[in-house]
Order: structure tokens, then sequence, then C-alpha cells
């Protein structure tokens, strides 16, 4: 009988730090099967299998597979597309355009081969232009094609605002509008502790030395580790999404996702709340803004524009 049930299915591709961590997040809170692909197939193989070794353990019985062949990826639910370099110290997330543009491009368009039916979460950076990027190679329509960054962003700044007021992160709030960039824009309006408008709780100077460090999250993890960028928190952002996928959960997060017109901005990916399920984005929440938080949101937004432009002339060059 069980047999005939369908397990949901997810492809990781990329098991570096942020894809192998993902897939165990995705295993271990019993999400979903878990396919893990990279070029470095032994790689994808040995942490497939050491993920799956931990099972007994952990107490599921999700099964991790891993390697090269993009066969076993047939059919999945979600793909989850990680590969890519990571920054180093003194690196923007720009600096990475070109070479994972070429990477991102091209193993999208392999997976989607593989499952049509998908819907893709990107978390390779530059992210917002990384996840254009993926609905231009791949055609797919826009609520299919989504950017992990503001769960990340956002998580960033609950755990801030929880350290400062000594309170459980549980019990906060935040949202982080904008681009996955410097320019990202921390919403101390719509953040709060059980309720309790963060506004009434901390002084301002305090919430701008949160909103900086929100800003400045990535590369301060960059700084310590030398060698690489975030991945824990990455990961369980990237996890928080497939779940509101796979078992339709209509959870409200903000995403990197595609406007036609919403926030008067057109054309551009950027991130937004969202209402995430089964169909992938199913709505876009607006939310009213003031001058001041447009003005910061539209300046972030030609940032992800100016990247966009970029990647359009390389695009270019490279036919
Ligand atoms: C970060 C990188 C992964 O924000 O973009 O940590």
């Amino acid at each position: 009988m069980s047999k005939n049930l369908k397990q949901p299915k997810v492809t990781v591709v990329g098991a570096g730090n942020v894809g192998a961590t993902t897939a165990q997040r995705i295993a271990e809170q019993n999400i979903a099967n878990v396919v893990l692909v990279d070029v470095a197939a032994g790689i994808a193989t040995g942490k497939a299998l050491d993920l799956s070794e931990a099972a007994p353990v952990e107490l599921h019985d999700r099964s991790i597979i891993g390697g090269a062949d993009y066969n076993a990826t047939k059919d999945s639910d979600v793909v989850v597309i990680t590969a890519g370099i990571a920054r180093k110290p003194g690196m923007s997330r720009d600096d990475l355009l070109k070479t994972n543009a070429n990477i991102v491009g091209s193993v999208a368009k392999e997976a989607l081969k593989y499952s049509p039916d998908a819907t893709f979460i990107v978390v390779s950076n530059p992210l917002d232009v990384m996840t254009y990027l993926t609905k231009q190679v791949t055609g797919l329509p826009a609520n299919r094609v989504i950017g992990m960054a503001g769960v990340l962003d956002s998580a960033r700044m609950r755990f801030f605002i929880a350290e400062a007021l000594n309170v459980s992160v549980q019990d906060v709030t935040a949202f982080v509008l904008g681009g996955h960039g410097d320019s990202m824009v921390p919403l101390a309006r719509y953040s709060s502790v059980a309720g309790i408008p963060l506004t009434d709780l901390l002084p301002a100077e305090k919430i701008e030395a949160i909103n900086k460090r929100t800003r400045e999250g990535g590369i301060e993890i960059v700084n310590h580790l030398q060698t690489g960028s975030a991945f824990y928190a990455p990961a369980s952002s990237s996890a928080e999404m497939v779940e509101a996928i796979v078992r339709d959960r209509k959870r409200v997060l903000p995403c990197c996702a595609y406007l036609n017109g919403e926030y008067g901005l057109k054309d551009i990916y950027v991130g937004v709340p969202v209402k995430l399920g089964a169909g992938g984005v199913e709505q876009i929440m607006e939310i009213k803004l003031t001058e001041s938080e447009k003005a910061e949101l539209q300046k972030s937004a030609d940032d992800v524009k100016a990247n966009m432009d970029k990647l359009n002339q390389l695009m270019s060059a490279s036919v």
C-alpha cells in the first residue's frame, strides 16, 4: 500500500556547504527525500551516504542520494540551486556574477529537463540576478522561480533583535525587503516582539545598529570564516521555503520574487513578502510603505537592475 504513496522529492544542486547542509535539514526535518547533485560526483555521493548513515541516529526514513547524474533527479517537486562559488573577504556578492551565471544557467537547464514541473529555489549569489537568470533560461512561469534571501536576512535581523532585548527568538518577527545586497531594506516598522512594535521597544539608534548589522550580516560571517560564506542559516532558510512548498503551507515569507508592477517595480526579481505554497509564489503581498521606505526599496531595486544589465551584457557577448 504505502509503496504507492508519493513521497515529496527535492533536488539540491551543489554539494558544498550550503547544498549539503540544506540536504541535511530537509531530510532530518522529515520534509522530503533528497537528491544531492554536483559536478564533483564523489563529494555529492560521499556526503549523501554520510547523511544516510546518520539517519538511524537522527530517526528519519528519508532517502538521500548523491552523484553527478541528473537522471536521479527525475520528477523532483522542488529544485534548490546552490551551485557556484562563494565570496572571499574583500569580495561583494556582485563579484560572483560572471562565474555563477555560467554555472547557474547550465544547472538550471539540466535540472529542468528531468523535472519540468518543479518549483525552483535559487540560493546562489548574486541572488536576485541568479533568480532572474533561472527564470530566463528555464522559461518557467514567475511563480515557480523564487530566490532565497529574505528568510535569511530577516532571520539574522530576528536574532539581533532577540539578542538586544534578551527575549526568545520565537517571539520576534522581522521583515527585510529589497535585493540581497548592501542596499537591502530592514523594516523596523514591520518588526515586532509578540506583536509589540520594535519601534516601541528599542531607541532609534539601537534599531539603526541592528539594521546595519543585518545589511552586513553576510560579510560579517565571510570575514570570520575567511575561506567561504555562511551556510547554516542559509540552509535553514532554504529548508523553510522547501517545507512551505511541499506541504502547501501557504506561509507568508519574504522571498525574492518576480514583480510585474507590484511596489511600482516591473520586470525585476527583488525581495518582498509572498505567500508560499504548492503553487510556489501564490501571492505577492503588498504592504504600505512610507515615502522614505519606498525610496530605499527603489534604490535597492536600482542596484539589482544594474546587475541585471551587466548580466544581459554578458549573455549577449557570449552568444
Ligand atoms: C550571505 C550570503 C550567502 O548572506 O549571501 O551569507
